[in-house]
C-alpha cells in the first residue's frame, strides 16, 4: 500500500479537492483526510488498472509496478486495502468542519464515484471494449465513468464540504465532468505520443491492448480539438461561479497542457 501511495503520482485529485476548498475561501488543510481518501482510492485503481488480467503494465509513477514488485496476490488485496481504508479516512475529517449529515453525504458520493455507477462501471467497459470498434459515444461513457467520476468527487467532496448552494454545485459538478474527460483525453493522447521518462508508464499500452482511445477513433488532431472542446466547456461553467476560481483554473490550464 506505501510502495505504491509513495511511488509520486501528480495528485491531481488532491490538488482539485484543496483548491475548490480554497475557492470558497476555506482553509484546504482542514480537507486533507477527503484528499487521502480520493488519493487511496485513485491508486488502488492503478494498482488494479496495472495487473496481467487487466492493462498487463510494467512501470507505474516510475517505478517497477506493484504486482511485478510484490506478486499479483498482493498487489490484489494492497488494493482491495486501500479502498478500504479510504472509507475509514474520510471519516476522520474533522466533526467541526464536517457535521455528520455532511460526512455521511461524501461517503454515499465517493461510494458511487467510485463503484459500479462510476469508475469500476468504466473499467468493465473499458475491458469489454478490447478489441472492439467502439463508438465515440461508447468511448465518452468509458472516459466519463473510469476516470471522470472519481475526478468529478474531488471537486463535488469540496463543495460539500464548503455547503454550497444548489446552483454552485450544478456548475462546479459540470466543470469538473467537462475536465474529467478532457484529463482522459489527454491521457489517451499521452499514451500515443508522450514520454515514458515523464509519464512514467509505458508509452503504446493501450495500441497493445487493442483499447479504443480518442486519437484512435479521431485521429491525432482530433483527440487535441476534443480535448480543447472540453477544456473550453469546463471553463465555461468555472465562469458561471462566483467564486475566487483563481486555482481551479491554474489546474485546468494544467490539464489542457500537461505532458505527465
Ligand atoms: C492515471 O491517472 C489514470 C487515469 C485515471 C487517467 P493520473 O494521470 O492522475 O496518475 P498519477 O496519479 O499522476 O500517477
Ligand atoms: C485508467 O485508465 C482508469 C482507471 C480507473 C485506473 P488507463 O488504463 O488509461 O490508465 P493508465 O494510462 O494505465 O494510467
Ligand atoms: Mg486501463
Ligand atoms: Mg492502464
Ligand atoms: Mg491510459
Amino acid at each position: 500500500m506505501i510502495y505504491s501511495l509513495e511511488a509520486g503520482g501528480k495528485r491531481i485529485r488532491p490538488l482539485l479537492l484543496f483548491a475548490t476548498l480554497d475557492a470558497f475561501g476555506i482553509d484546504p488543510k482542514k480537507g486533507i483526510q477527503a484528499a487521502c481518501a480520493i488519493e487511496m482510492i485513485h491508486t488502488y485503481s492503478l494498482i488494479h488498472d496495472d495487473l496481467p488480467s487487466m492493462d498487463n503494465d510494467d512501470l507505474r509513477r516510475g517505478k517497477p509496478t506493484n504486482h511485478k514488485v510484490f506478486g499479483d496476490a498482493i498487489a490484489i488485496l494492497a488494493g482491495d486495502a486501500l479502498l478500504t481504508y479510504s472509507f475509514e479516512v474520510i471519516n476522520m475529517l474533522s466533526e467541526n468542519f464536517t457535521p455528520p449529515s455532511a460526512k455521511m453525504k461524501l461517503v454515499i458520493e465517493m461510494a458511487k464515484a467510485a463503484g459500479a455507477e462510476g469508475m469500476v462501471g468504466g473499467q468493465v467497459a473499458d475491458m469489454e471494449g478490447e478489441g472492439k470498434a467502439l463508438s465515440l459515444e461508447e468511448l465518452e461513457y468509458i472516459h466519463i465513468h473510469k476516470t471522470g467520476k472519481l475526478l468529478k468527487f474531488s471537486v463535488v467532496a469540496g463543495a460539500i464540504m464548503a455547503q454550497a448552494n444548489a446552483s454552485l454545485l450544478h456548475n462546479l459538478s459540470a466543470f469538473a465532468h467537462h475536465l474529467g474527460l478532457a484529463f482522459q483525453i489527454q491521457d489517451d493522447i499521452l499514451d500515443l505520443i508522450g514520454n515514458q521518462q515523464l509519464i512514467g508508464k509505458p508509452v503504446g499500452s493501450d495500441t497493445v491492448n487493442q483499447k479504443s482511445t480518442y486519437p484512435q477513433l479521431l485521429s491525432l488532431e482530433g483527440a487535441k480539438a476534443a480535448l480543447e472542446n472540453q477544456i473550453k466547456l469546463s471553463k465555461d461553467y468555472l465562469e458561471k461561479t462566483d467564486l475566487n476560481t483563481t486555482l481551479l483554473n491554474e489546474i485546468t490550464d494544467l490539464v489542457a497542457s500537461r505532458d505527465h
